[in-house]
């Protein structure tokens, strides 16, 4: 059966739903995608996501900054409306900028709830054990939250630049303890970023949430990419996670120089693309 817009219906995801997708239960992986705007959720949507994450990855890939830091909520929630109006059947997810919930629960709080009234039915946040009481008080407020660790780009000035965490034994103990403390104060999965594969595979294993993996090899309950990195839209250096399914932005160039050369040169518009008096 198709909607009006001509996609497959599909059920609607919800929070329990992704909750409960482990893959050793034998829950296919997870598909997450981002989207920033109308037709970027609309595509994610009919090519049959099971989330879509409005990130703040935005501020780099769509706002042209340098890091994820410079993106603010107002910023965020107006990205997460313009998704919101494509009715994805994904779950609609989005991401605490930075500072917005550094400052204390009521401040995060606030923020998450701006979001949520922006169309969002979870957010994500970066950190670990120092971010339960966040977390707590977010599930308290009916809020859900999904984590993230590793490779967390909101701490790219102490970690010295975008580098693979969690490499040293010691390093992969901590952030097993930061997992275990993220689900414990009620996450409903966790994004593991940047980090080598065996250390994702056991973090895997022993949470009873769902694992989604960007740079954290294949054992992960699921896997996430940036659209404007698998579609070839991204102009800045290229990570070897990062496969690339299409190249988009050379496309558009292409398509762009063309209609540049057809009003140079008189082609465009053609009398059948005009309107004429009195027809
Ligand atoms: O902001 C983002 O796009 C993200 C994903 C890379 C997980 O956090």
């Amino acid at each position: 059966m198709t909607d009006q817009a001509g996609r497959t219906e599909r059920r609607q995801v919800t929070v329990p739903a992704v909750r409960a997708s482990k893959r050793s239960a034998g829950s296919a992986p997870i598909v997450m995608i981002t989207a920033y705007d109308f037709p970027g959720a609309a595509a994610v949507d009919a090519a049959g996501a099971d989330i879509v994450l409005v990130g703040d990855s935005l501020a780099m890939t769509v706002l042209g900054h340098q890091d994820t830091l410079s993106v603010s909520v107002e910023e965020m929630a107006h990205h997460v409306r313009a998704v919101a109006r494509a009715q994805p059947k994904a779950l609609l997810v989005a991401d605490l900028p930075w500072m917005s919930y550094h400052l204390g629960t009521k401040e995060a709080l606030k923020n998450a709830a701006r979001l949520i009234k922006a169309g969002a039915k979870a957010v994500k946040l970066e950190g670990g054990r120092n971010r339960t009481g966040v977390i707590e008080a977010l599930s308290a407020a009916e809020i859900p939250a999904m984590g993230h660790l590793g490779l967390t780009p909101q701490s790219v000035n102490v970690f010295g630049g975008f580098k693979v965490q969690a490499r040293g034994v010691g390093a992969a103990e901590e952030l097993a303890r930061d997992a275990a403390a993220l689900e414990a104060a009620g996450c409903f999965s966790i994004v593991l970023e940047g980090i080598p594969d065996v250390v994702a595979a056991d973090v895997t294993r022993t949470l009873d949430i769902p694992t989604i993996g960007i740079g954290a090899g294949v054992h992960c309950d699921g896997q996430v990419l940036v659209y404007h990195d698998l579609l070839g839209m991204s102009l800045g250096l290229r990570p070897k996670f990062v496969r690339r399914y299409a190249n988009l932005q050379e496309a558009a160039v292409e398509a762009l120089k063309e209609f540049c050369t057809d009003v140079r040169e008189g082609r465009f518009p053609s009398a059948d693309e005009s309107y004429h008096q009195g027809v």
